[in-house]
């Protein structure tokens, strides 16, 4: 049963081959191809940022879902949407007016998402629902793949409580296992990133792994 949307993370993917990599996620039933995007400084971590983005576009052929652990975000929006991003996700800890932001993500032509740290209760997100299509609960810190997932479900609940019959996805970013994916399904969650469950064990010479990985989850 396929309502549940599989956003592989590339940041588990073979750096010096995200051509191939996104190819083959997508080739192997990939949903949505999920990029993060780290500054050093919202995060302790640094990966890549708008040319690099620019670069995978032609590559995605489903949705580009990118997720900015970056603050401040506002400088850099047009960048993103030039660079071809399909979602654009901000986190509600990188400033004070997440509202602002989300409105210039829709502005320029993207869907807006915003992002919550485990420590954030969902009330901080309650009034930006409108300006929202993807609420992004982190069920690990982050900065890094392969974390322990952290469970979230009370506050996945919540905001499904929250969002009622808007067209609002929940996307769940972090320790996604077949093991914990039900969890968060259950309690509501309709997009599971997942990164190193999706990549362990596979490569561009082997991508049949990555289908398994991904039917696994
Ligand atoms: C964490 C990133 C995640 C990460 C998930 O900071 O936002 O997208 O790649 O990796 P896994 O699935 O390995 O926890
Ligand atoms: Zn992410």
């Amino acid at each position: 049963d396929r309502t549940i949307k599989i956003a592989p993370s590339i940041l588990s993917a073979d750096f010096a081959n995200f051509g191939q990599e996104i190819q083959a996620i997508e080739a192997q039933g990939a949903d949505w191809v999920h990029v993060d995007v780290m500054d050093g400084h919202f995060v302790p971590n640094l990966t890549f940022g708008p040319p690099a983005v620019k670069a995978f576009r032609p590559h995605v052929k489903t949705i580009m879902d990118v997720h900015l652990m970056i603050t401040p975000v506002d400088p850099y929006i047009q960048a993103y949407a030039d660079a071809g991003a399909d979602i654009l996700t901000a986190h509600v800890e990188a400033g004070p007016h997440t509202h602002r932001t989300l409105q210039a993500i829709r502005a320029a032509g993207m869907k807006a998402g915003v992002a919550l740290n485990p420590g954030t209760p969902a009330e901080t997100v309650e009034q930006l629902l409108d300006l929202t299509d993807l609420v992004c609960v982190m069920t690990v810190n982050p900065g890094f793949g392969g974390q322990k997932f952290i469970d979230m479900t009370n506050k996945i609940r919540r905001l499904r409580q929250m969002i009622g019959d808007r067209p609002v996805h929940i996307e769940i970013d972090g320790g996604v296992d077949p093991k914990t994916a039900p969890l968060v399904a259950a309690a509501g969650a309709d997009v599971l990133v997942a990164g190193s469950a999706v990549f362990k064990g596979g490569s561009v010479e082997n991508p049949s792994i990555y289908g398994e990985n991904i039917r696994a989850v």
